[in-house]
């Protein structure tokens, strides 16, 4: 089994600093930096946009997953995978036209993929399977880092796992991972976990990315 990929999400990082930021997490032995933009309509906060994926762009060479928590992704995907993206993923039900978000994804040269909430059952995702690139599950509704896991989605990781067998299809955890729960995340397969809180707020980044990554 190949090892967990971490994707700390930069939500959770000081946003007068996010050169130092994605330089550190370099440093820290990170795999992915995971973007988070939020549109203050699909979910109720605001981030950012292209611009700041294309400074990060100009800062690092890591793999640049953003996550696109916005209505109408469709209208946008390709400015982001312009800007720097190397993954994008977005929610299904915010789009008009999911598979033609994903054709526009893909034909833009960037890798896809769909999140689904915590409610969203994963049966949803069946129709996406052959598509996409990557299935992210969220392990809290969308807005805010820093919040509680919700336990019921640790079985979606294998639901998933099953789904996604002998295909070349990711399945990455966002929201409420820490070194206590990302044990059990591993055992059941996860390939790529974000963690924003449990990597900013550590008081040792880098061994904290180590703990998240050995599933102990
Ligand atoms: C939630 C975001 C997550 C979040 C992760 O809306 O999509 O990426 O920032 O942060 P933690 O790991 O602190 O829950
Ligand atoms: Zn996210």
């Amino acid at each position: 089994m190949a090892e967990v990929l971490i994707a700390p999400s930069i939500l959770s990082a000081d946003f007068a600093a996010m050169g130092e930021a994605v330089k550190n997490l370099k440093k820290w032995n990170a795999d992915w930096v995971h973007c988070d933009v939020m549109d203050g309509e699909f979910v109720p906060n605001i981030t950012f946009g292209m611009p700041m994926v294309e400074a990060l762009r100009r800062n690092t060479d890591m793999f640049l997953d953003v996550h696109l928590m916005i209505v109408k992704p469709e209208r946008y995907v390709e400015r982001f995978v312009k800007a720097g993206a190397d993954l994008v993923t977005f929610h299904p039900e915010a789009s008009e036209d999911a598979f033609g978000t994903i054709e526009k994804i893909k034909a833009a040269g960037a890798k896809a993929g769909i999140v689904l909430n915590p409610d969203i059952p994963c049966s949803v995702a069946e129709k996406f399977v052959d598509k996409v690139d990557l299935i992210m599950l969220m392990g809290v509704f969308p807005g805010f880092g820093g919040q509680k896991f919700i336990p019921e989605v640790m079985d979606k990781i294998s639901e998933l796992k099953r789904m996604t067998a002998g295909r070349n299809v990711l399945v990455e955890l966002d929201g409420g991972v820490t070194t206590e729960n990302a044990p059990e995340m591993v055992k059941r397969g996860l390939d790529v976990m974000v963690a924003g809180n449990a990597v900013f707020k550590a008081q040792d980044p880098c061994e904290a990315i180590s703990r998240l990554k050995s599933g102990k």
